[in-house]
């Protein structure tokens, strides 16, 4: 039966599609599972970073990924919601049951191509390989409808025989499919050769389908082989926040965008739909939730990016920024600007400041940062962009709280153990603990331990504690981040949650963030549903 595949263009002439992948490919990288309020959140910024279409997720990969790619596909308006596939029965459908509510759902569907892919891993030959392909394309068209985007993803593109891949490709847009990308899976290729490739498959079937690209970081070459493939007609750049993903990362979005808007004369007239403003706060929050810090030296997002330390550069910035900056601060969102927020600050002021830095809270939520901001403003000479956003950023994800905590003290001394206490309630009930440990964040974690271990019959477990200060000077907050499993859940597939603490008052902090690890933890024992990526053990390419 004849498969009706819409006609283009797909993409509008002059842009470059965004394809954000934080929440699929990004959220792969080891460690930086996310739970489905977490996805929420930075789906809600990608969506005023105004990316084209949001991969939410792997919905066959585990019944919480698909409750998140769902929620999102539910929620999130004016972008498109794509859900990840293999070309397996199974796969397929659960990804369409996902998006299907979605106002645009894409979904995309791979097989591996390589040589090496097909004889190890799946052990399949190229015919067949093709033919479920074709298969799930087609399956996916009928499904979803004439208007839906269908996208076909050749794994280890760039390793893959080079006129088998073309045939695979032609197969797809036959069946249905309205893009196909070329994922350098591996980041193997080199821009001169990977621009190549790109141009040939433009050549073939870029009359009928929007050509996409997917480039690893493996070699440092992601951003470049992502720019060559644009240069070479591919009108789809598959990209995360901060450069997240796989082993070394994907294509950073940052740094396509910001190149596309910085060198218009080697883009011509190719520009995409990217708030470039937002791209700090999206940066920032990503960090945050994931835990993955961002390096100092990071293009575009890094905190040296736009320093300036050596007398000669510092006199040219002053007397003229364009000396040794090619982009301004402000075109990604960094004001530079500091908020002086005291007692007789006002809600307005406050909300106009959150919505220069990307972030429009009104009622409720306004009231609690402002509580908060004229707290630490209390405690802290200056309340800066950067505190702000840290507080913002505290709040988000709705962890579930059965644990509250209500007091503690620690006494602690040169040489000697520390003893701490803490009071807390679990659903309402109080209860309290006392330990001793080998430093004040120390006892008063196991003094926490043994105040709900007689009702949970395990405590947390830290994998990772990290504290940072949020900005420069003595009275800065401190930001601390953590792993934790359960005590009883010693496997390799323990499910593995993290934590957040922010205070003047590192311990303060500290507690926090083992109070928030540890009702995610119970969450999760209640309804593994809820913790979507952090339990599963399946990897992706
Ligand atoms: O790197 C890769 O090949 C992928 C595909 C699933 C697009 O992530
Ligand atoms: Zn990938």
């Amino acid at each position: 039966m004849p498969v009706p595949v819409p006609s283009g263009p797909f993409v509008p002439a002059g842009t470059v599609r965004v394809f954000d992948t934080t929440l699929r490919d990004g959220e792969q990288a080891p460690g930086a599972g996310l739970t489905a309020a977490e996805k929420l959140e930075v789906a809600r910024q990608l969506v005023r970073l105004n990316v084209d279409v949001i991969e939410a997720g792997f919905p066959a990969a585990s019944p919480g990924d698909w409750e998140a790619v769902n929620r999102i596909a539910k929620e999130v308006r004016g972008v498109a919601v794509a859900a990840l596939a293999r070309c397996r029965d199974g796969d397929p459908q659960k990804a369409i049951e996902a998006i299907r509510v979605a106002e645009r759902p894409h979904l995309h569907v791979f097989i591996a191509t390589s040589d090496i892919h097909l004889k190890h891993k799946l052990k399949i030959t190229r015919d067949q390989a093709l033919a479920e392909a074709v298969r799930w394309v087609r399956f996916g068209r009928e499904q979803l409808g004439r208007d839906a985007e269908i996208e076909f993803s050749a794994e280890d593109a760039s390793r893959t025989d080079p006129a088998f891949l073309l045939a695979i490709y032609e197969a797809v847009v036959a069946a249905g499919a309205t893009t196909v990308n070329i994922p350098d899976t591996v980041g193997y290729a080199i821009p001169a050769e990977f621009g190549a490739l790109v141009g040939r498959v433009v050549d073939l079937v870029g009359r009928d389908a929007t050509i996409s690209i997917h480039c690893h970081n493996d070699l440092g070459l992601a951003t470049a082989n992502t720019l060559a493939a644009v240069q070479a007609g591919a009108r789809q750049v598959e990209v995360t926040i901060n450069g997240l993903g796989e082993r070394a990362g994907n294509a950073s979005l940052e740094e396509v965008v910001m190149a596309l808007r910085t060198r218009p004369t080697q883009f011509p007239e190719l520009l995409s739909r990217v708030q470039t403003e937002h791209i700090t706060t999206a940066s920032r929050l990503v960090s945050h939730l994931t835990g993955f810090a961002i390096q100092p030296n990071k293009a575009v997002v890094g905190a040296n990016a736009f320093a300036h330390e050596s007398g000669i550069h510092q006199d040219g910035v002053i007397k003229n920024p364009l000396t040794y900056e090619i982009m301004t601060p402000q075109s990604v969102g960094l004001s530079g600007s500091q908020l002086t927020i005291g007692k007789l600050s006002g809600r307005k002021g406050l909300q106009k400041k959150l919505h220069d830095l990307g972030h429009d809270v009104s009622g409720d939520a306004l009231d609690i940062v402002y509580r908060e901001a004229i707290a630490l403003a209390d405690v802290k000479k200056e309340v800066t962009d950067a505190d702000l956003l840290a507080l913002l950023q505290q709040r988000s994800g709705d962890v579930p709280a059965s644990i509250v905590m209500e007091g503690w003290s620690v006494t602690s001394s040169h040489g000697g153990r520390s003893t701490g206490s803490v009071r807390l309630t679990f659903d309402g009930d109080e209860r309290a603990g006392e330990s001793t440990g080998n430093g004040p964040v120390n006892a008063l974690y196991r003094a926490v331990d043994e105040a709900i271990r007689p009702v949970l019959g395990w405590e947390p477990t830290l994998v990772e504690y990290e504290i940072k200060a949020v900005t420069e000077g003595e009275d800065a907050q401190g930001r601390v981040f953590l792993r934790c499993r359960r005590s009883t859940d010693t496997g390799p597939d323990a499910i593995i949650v993290t934590g957040h603490g922010l205070s003047t008052n590192i311990i303060e902090a500290s507690l926090e963030a083992y109070v928030v690890a540890a009702n995610k933890l119970w969450t999760a024992e209640q309804d593994e549903a809820s913790l979507p990526a952090l339990g599963s053990t399946e990897r992706l390419p």
